[in-house]
This record gives structure tokens, C-alpha cells and sequence, in this order.
């Protein structure tokens, strides 16, 4: 989604917001545009497609010159992505310039109530009505133009704000969509991510809602609502610019799927002490938990699919029921659940605009929210009763690999502790700590064996279609294998729940179908082979994902990939390394934008 960027200092702005834009391109945009003040007049520079284009026509920023300025990456929601349409939007008389992110859903309204006053639209965009209210608002003292403007918004949106007659200082504003304030020596910086800034400051402030935010390169200062002066929470963070870069990598998703030994490494040193789990920001009591009726699971995409083997988890080691559901459809669906149900809310970016809304929702139930969250600082992290931080580091491609594992591995290691305060932790319990902390080990023998998997990516690149199919762990490991290479590759990939293909999917089979069958689960091992039988009967070139030995499938499988030997429970955290890497080689080999597919982004930060 749109990213944001703002600078005061006494650099020249324009190279230095041309360099955030770059960092927050994993976001998804169609367009970008740069606005500075120049000699006390907003120049502004915009351009449709790549980056590339942007910093050609500034001459990479040398073309606007100014010490203060914002910039902006728009991902169309109003408009197609055009030069007219991207952003900074200037007011009638250019005294305003504004860059948003986020969707204004009464722009029909206040754009009829503006035409009826005079003004006109140059773009079709949302994001014009809030620099032309500005306008319109404007007497003479600019927090009341803003608050007015503010009054009359409905919708999410992070604002950076120049006034040409405020040379000396930019403007920003933030509701349900992300900012943050980054501190830096004699600069000072908005952005809409941490990544965007962090080679100039790892000191943040985190802005709530409607907060106005003036900043020079002095100084930042907040206003809340009553437009006192005040101090909100700040945040020092320990990632380092290296891991916001791709380090001679080809792209941000393979440098990052090598990163996971180590994301794993981190996430089990943070809460694994001998053979207890303790959460920093996590602390139940054994009363709360055995009173505890059911966990609601809410997330999006990959987390929902990491949300699936937390289900299966914690219901098999705490006999406790799990309910998951797509935070999408939970907002929507009158959920049942109150003060005896903990809702588990992941999300890497802890943005994600559905998952925000259900958390929120299911607040308003009296249940506890628990967050499972990778961004600290981020609008989920913040709004929930606690929080788990995965360790896996900035994630920069827009499909979540090392992000997607963490959180697997977060929900293993929160069923391990409820059931430890169950009292359920006897043999399994200490089989599967046993093995998370040899994790990081087998998740880099995957990587090691990485070259069987180029070689089957070079064979099969050329398909248009691929079905993905397991049991239990295994179907929730094919649903975000599929999810993976479709939106890397733009193969069109379908899971299956493997006893589900005769009700239907099995007439899609055909000779030559491609079919990757997930079978790591020993106690589903058999029923598995039958359905890969069954495709294998119809002409399909089955691929087989086993535990190493476990090679009984070579009667139905063309190929078998064997990984390392764990429990069942435990397998996913191996197997989705192989499925990452076999969708990035896919995806390489038909040459496709690996790190920015085609209409995604990273955050959603609109619903
Ligand atoms: O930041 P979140 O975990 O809330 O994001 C949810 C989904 O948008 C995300 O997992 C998406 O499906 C991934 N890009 C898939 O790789």
C-alpha cells in the first residue's frame, strides 16, 4: 500500500526522500512523487511506474533543491496510476501540498460539498479533497485548518503536510493508518515504516490518532486533539540496517528465506528458558488459562494459513477448541465469543487493515486479545491486551517467508506454554522443545539441499497450473504453498485438502497435471498416499514432500523430496522452507518481479 516519507534537516531533501521511497517500494506502489520547498515555493515532482522514472526526471533529487520536503509511493485504490493521479496533491492556490496513505470514504461527499463552493479536481483521487479542504479551511492559523480538515474526514489516513507559508516546518497526521516519527541528529523524519529510515535513526515516536505532528530539524513536536503538547510512547529498535537490504542477494525473498536459521534461532533464544516458555509481554495465570473456553484465531493470508497449524496445535496438546477465521469474515460475521475466549490476532506487519478492525471487534466481545506481531511499535502491537513479538527481523518481500515461520513457530511454542500451565506437558511436550531447539539446524539442511529443488523448478516452470494437496498440517502447509507460488509466479496454484478431491477437484486431473502431495505426517501418511494414488491414476506427475526415509511414496511420486525427520507437529516449520524455495526458484525461472509482484502489497493497510 502507499508509503509514506517526510524530512527536516539541513540536508538536501529530495535525494534523501528519493533513498526512503526506495526502502519502502516492498510495500507495493504503481507511482511516486517528491514535493520540497524551494526558496519558499512547494516544488513537486511526480512520475507514473518504477522509482527508476522519478529519479530520472529530479536527476536523482539534484533537480529539487530544500531541506524540507515529503514524499509518497501510491498504490491505486481512486484513479489509475497516472502522473495526474499520484501524489503530493497540491490545493487550488498551491499553498498545500499533501501526500496520504490510506482511503478518505467520504471523498464523494466532500468533493460535491468543495464543486458547490467553487473548487475544482485535477485528479480522481480520494486524496485531492483533503488538500483542497485545507485550502478551504485555511484563515490564518494552521492547526485549526488542520483540525477543521480533520472534522470533516471519514476513513484511515497518514498525512505529511507542507504549507508554503510554514517554510520551515512539515505537518503530518495519522488515523488508522501507519506512521511513524524518526528522531534523528539535527533531522528529523515521518515515514510509514520503520525500514524507510532506519540508516539515519533507530529512535522513534509512535503518534496515536489525529495527533498533529510539526516537525523541523530541530525538533518534533505532538499535539493531541485539545491541541496540548504531549510525550507518546517511544520506541528504540534493534534492527539493523543490513537486514532492511538485500546484502548481494538477487532479491529480498531469498535473502530472507536464508535468514530463517537464524530468525528461528532468535525467536526460540526469546522465550525458551531450559524447558519452560516465557513470553516477555505474556504472563497468564494457570487460572486464566483453565478457565479459558476457546482461542479465536483471526488473521490474513499467510498468517492465516500459520493460524491453521496453531490450530491444530494447541487443540491436540491443550484440548482446548480453536476457532480460526479469516479476519475479513470475522468482522462481518457477529462473531460468538466473550471474556472466556482468547482471540489470537497475527500479523507480520501488524498493520493489516481487516485484522486491525477484528481485533477491535473482538475487543467489544470483552475477549482478551493476544497479539502475534513481527513490527514492534505497529497499530496490532499496540492496541492488544499482550503481545508476542516474532524475531524475524524486517521482511521486506512482499511474500512473507521467514515472517510466515516465526509465526508458526510462535503459535508451537504459545500451545507449548498453555499447555504447560495446563499441566499438559509431559513426553510430547518435551519431544517437540526437544526439536524447536534444533530448528534452526534442519531449516538450514533445506536450504543446503536447495539445488534439488532448482533443478525441479527448471522442469516444471513452464506449467500453468499446479495443485498442492495434504492432510491436516499438511493441508494447511499446501494452502500457503499454492498461496506462495501464485503470487510469486502467477502459476495458478490450488489446495486441496487431499481427501477432498474426489468431491470434485479430481476432474481438473489430467496426463501432465503437476501435483505437489505433502505428506509429513506419519499418522496421515497412508490416507495421503491413497489420494496421491488417485491423481497419479489420472496422468498427474506427482511430487512428493516426505520425512527423510519415509520414501514408501515412490510408487506414485515422479520426484521425492526428503526433509529432515521431525514430529509431526513440528514438520511444517521444515517443510514450508522447501515450498518457499521451490516458488521462488519457479518464479525466477519465468523471470518474473520476485520482490513486487503484480497488484500486491506488502501491508494492507486498506480493507
Ligand atoms: O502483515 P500481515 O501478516 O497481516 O499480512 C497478511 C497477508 O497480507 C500476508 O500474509 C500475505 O498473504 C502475504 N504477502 C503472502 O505472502
Amino acid at each position: 500500500m502507499c508509503g509514506i516519507i517526510g524530512y527536516a534537516g539541513g540536508k538536501q531533501a529530495a535525494p534523501l526522500l528519493l533513498d526512503g521511497l526506495k526502502m519502502l517500494e516492498y510495500r507495493g506502489y504503481d507511482s511516486s512523487g517528491i514535493a520540497v520547498f524551494d526558496g519558499g515555493e512547494i516544488k513537486m515532482s511526480k512520475a507514473k511506474g518504477r522509482l527508476e522514472n522519478l529519479d530520472e526526471i529530479t536527476d536523482g533529487g539534484k533537480k529539487l533543491h530544500g531541506v524540507i520536503g515529503i514524499g509518497h509511493t501510491r498504490w491505486a485504490t481512486h484513479g489509475e496510476p497516472s502522473d495526474i493521479n499520484s501524489h503530493p496533491h497540491v490545493s487550488e492556490t498551491g499553498r498545500f501540498a499533501v501526500v496520504h496513505n490510506g482511503i478518505i470514504e467520504n471523498y464523494i461527499e466532500i468533493r460535491e460539498f468543495l464543486t458547490a463552493k467553487g473548487f475544482t479536481f485535477k485528479s480522481q483521487t480520494d486524496t485531492e479533497v483533503v488538500v483542497q479542504l485545507l485550502e478551504y479551511y485555511h484563515k490564518d492559523d494552521i492547526f485549526e485548518t488542520i483540525r477543521k480538515t480533520l472534522n470533516k474526514l471519514k476513513g484511515s489516513y497518514a498525512l505529511g503536510i507542507l504549507a508554503a507559508f510554514e517554510p520551515n516546518r512539515f505537518f503530518a497526521v495519522r488515523k488508522d493508518s501507519p506512521l511513524v516519527i524518526g528522531l534523528g541528529k539535527n533531522e528529523n523524519f515521518i515515514a510509514s515504516d520503520i525500514p524507510a529510515v532506519l540508516k539515519y535513526t533507530r529512535t522513534f515516536i509512535l503518534p496515536e490518532d489525529k495527533d498533529i505532528i510539526v516537525a523541523d530539524g530541530k525538533s518534533v513536536c505532538v499535539y493531541n486533539t485539545n491541541h496540548e503538547l504531549v510525550e507518546r510512547e517511544r520506541l528504540n529498535v534493534d534492527w539493523d540496517v543490513e537486514s532492511a537490504q538485500k546484502n548481494g542477494y538477487p532479491h529480498f525473498m531469498l535473502k530472507e528465506i536464508h535468514e530463517q536459521p537464524k530468525a528461528v534461532e532468535q525467536t526460540v533464544a526469546s522465550c525458551v528458558k531450559g524447558d519452560k516458555i516465557e513470553f516477555e509481554n505474556v504472563k497468564y495465570s494457570a487460572g486464566f488459562v483453565k478457565k479459558l473456553k476457546k482461542l479465536y484465531i483471526i488473521a490474513c493470508g499467510s498468517s492465516y494459513h500459520a493460524g491453521m497449524i496453531g490450530k491444530y496445535f494447541i487443540e491436540r496438546n491443550c484440548r482446548i477448541p480453536v476457532e480460526i477465521d479469516l479476519a475479513s469474515e470475522f468482522r462481518y460475521r457477529r462473531p460468538i465469543l466473550d471474556k472466556d475466549t482468547l482471540t489470537v490476532v497475527i500479523s507480520q506487519s501488524g498493520e493489516t487493515a481487516d485484522s486491525i478492525a477484528a481485533m477491535r471487534e473482538a475487543k467489544t466481545h470483552g475477549s482478551r486479545v493476544l497479539a502475534i506481531v513481527n513490527v514492534v511499535g505497529s497499530t496490532i502491537a499496540r492496541e492488544a491486551d499482550d503481545v508476542i513479538i516474532t524475531r524475524a527481523g524486517p521482511e521486506m518481500a512482499v511474500a512473507t517467508t521467514k515472517g510466515y515461520l516465526t509465526q508458526v513457530l510462535t503459535l508451537q511454542l504459545l500451545g507449548l506454554y498453555l499447555s504447560d500451565k495446563l499441566g499438559l506437558n509431559g513426553e510430547s511436550y518435551r519431544t517437540y522443545l526437544e526439536e524447536i531447539k534444533r530448528l534452526p539446524t534442519a531449516v538450514q539442511e533445506v536450504i543446503d539441499n536447495k539445488e534439488q529443488l532448482q533443478i525441479l523448478a527448471s522442469t516444471y516452470f513452464g506449467n500453468d497450473t499446479a495443485f498442492f494437496i495434504g492432510r491436516g498440517n499438511d493441508y494447511a502447509l499446501a494452502l500457503e504453498g499454492a498461496l506462495k507460488l501464485k503470487e510469486i509466479s502467477y502459476i495458478h496454484a490450488e489446495s486441496y485438502a487431499a481427501g477432498e478431491l474426489k468431491h470434485g477437484t479430481i476432474s481438473l486431473i489430467k496426463e501432465g497435471s503437476l501435483v505437489f502431495a505433502c505428506l509429513t505426517s506419519d499418522e496421515l501418511y497412508d490416507k495421503a498416499q491413497s489420494n496421491a494414488e488417485e491423481v497419479k491414476t489420472r496422468g498427474a506427475d506427482v511430487i512428493a514432500l516426505v520425512k527423510k526415509g519415509h520414501t514408501a511414496i515412490e510408487k506414485q511420486a515422479k520426484h521425492i523430496i526428503e526433509l529432515p525427520a521431525l514430529s509431526d507437529e513440528i514438520m511444517p516449520c521444515v517443510a514450508a522452507v522447501c515450498l518457499q524455495l521451490l516458488a521462488y526458484y519457479i518464479a525466477a525461472a519465468r523471470g518474473c518481479d520476485i520482490d513486487k509482484p503484480r497488484n500486491l502489497a506488502k501491508s494492507v493497510t486498506v480493507e
